[in-house]
């Protein structure tokens, strides 16, 4: 199964992403040719979702060298260091960013460790060789983070749906979704929007609810966008009616992505992910959370201990540019914690937690 979306076009010497903001209405790229404008990019949300910045700033960590390199500049490990650090700083909650930087720092520094090797003595923080051998193996790198999410996607929207047919059999499914998680927001076809995909693909889907997703409306926007395209049935909804719908009993199941897996299950993911879950709980609806490895991270023993992103009030206090309130303090956090004693299942690529 593929799509023909993608949220960003590669180059030996660039990247462009497409800029979601303007979605749907327009489809134009921003040129990043170096980390730091990965990272503008990644804080301005050009690109958003826990995958795809994980994977632009892949190609960030490796572009800092390319243009290091071009300017012969020497490419350090310092150097390399840093942009990790600006890059994980432009967004806090997702884990996938400071993972996928990580990997990248590690293929630096498991090539100056060589290189040190073969020459003792030599300052092991600057590549004596000829920078080619490390710029290839940066690209590398970042092309396999790319490529290899667009399996696990697919491989986690399989468990996904293996797991609903079994345990909830019905001809057609109503699904609700929150925010955006298909390819705009990943390598492939999507975490929850996936999933939703494969049912889809299988004739599974009687409709897609998905919510707005107040305030940046990844929901409206994007969500829509990519079931439209693909002519699954999607009917947007506000935020605030979901518990009305699940009253009328016209939710099956609710299925979401996540930016951030503690060590006992509970998820971090955007704004109103939370009160979906405590919602579904009440009215015995299942709730999944769909999710690649590259989201868990087992250092942090449970929810609390996320950080979670407080973004400006502007995004509150206006729509498109336009004010519709009058001046006052405005709380925006992204992102919520769902406890995971509220998740029926999280899928990942290579297994389903229950
Ligand atoms: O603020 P965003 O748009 O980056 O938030 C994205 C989400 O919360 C998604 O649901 C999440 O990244 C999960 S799967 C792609």
């Amino acid at each position: 199964m593929k799509t023909n979306l993608s949220f960003i076009k590669t180059a030996r010497d660039k990247i462009q992403l497409l800029n979601q903001k303007l979605l749907p209405h327009k489809q134009e790229y921003v040129t990043c040719v170096n980390g730091g404008d990965v990272a503008a990019a990644i804080k301005e949300m050009v690109v958003r979702g826990a995958p795809a910045i994980g994977i632009s700033a892949a190609y960030g960590m490796y572009l800092t060298a390319w243009e290091a390199s071009k300017k012969n500049k020497k490419i350090t490990l310092d150097l390399l260091k840093k942009q990790k650090q600006q890059l994980d700083a432009a967004r806090p909650t997702a884990v996938n960013l400071m993972w996928a930087t990580q990997e990248m720092l590690s293929v630096a520094a498991a090539f100056f460790a060589k290189e040190a090797a073969a020459a003792p003595g030599a300052n092991p923080s600057k590549v004596k060789e000829g920078p080619l051998k490390l710029l290839l193996a940066l690209y590398e790198k970042a092309l396999e983070i790319h490529n290899d999410d667009a399996e696990r996607c697919l491989a986690m929207a399989n468990n996904a749906v293996k797991y609903l047919v079994t345990k909830y059999p019905k001809e057609k499914y109503n699904i609700l979704t929150h925010c955006n998680t298909g390819s705009l927001a990943t390598g492939g076809i999507g975490t929850a929007l996936g999933a939703i995909r494969l049912l889809a693909e299988k004739g599974k889907i009687n409709m897609v609810y998905a919510d707005e997703t107040r305030p940046y409306m990844q929901g409206s926007r994007l969500t829509v966008f990519e079931l439209q395209k693909e002519k699954i049935p999607v009917t947007l909804t506000i935020d605030s009616q979901a518990g009305y719908l699940m009253q009328k009993k016209l939710i099956d199941a609710v299925f979401v992505g996540a930016d951030r897996v503690a060590a006992n299950g509970d998820v971090a993911n955007k704004i109103g992910t939370y009160s979906l879950s405590v919602l579904a709980k009440a009215h015995r609806i299942p709730f999944f959370v769909v999710a690649p490895k590259s989201t868990f991270d087992n250092k942090i023993e449970n929810g609390d201990k996320i950080v979670v992103e407080e973004r400006p009030a502007q995004e509150v206090l206006e729509i498109a540019g336009r004010v519709i309130a009058p001046k006052v303090p405005v709380v925006n956090y992204s992102f919520d914690v769902t406890p995971h004693t509220n998740i029926t299942a999280i899928f990942s690529e290579d297994d389903t937690l229950e």
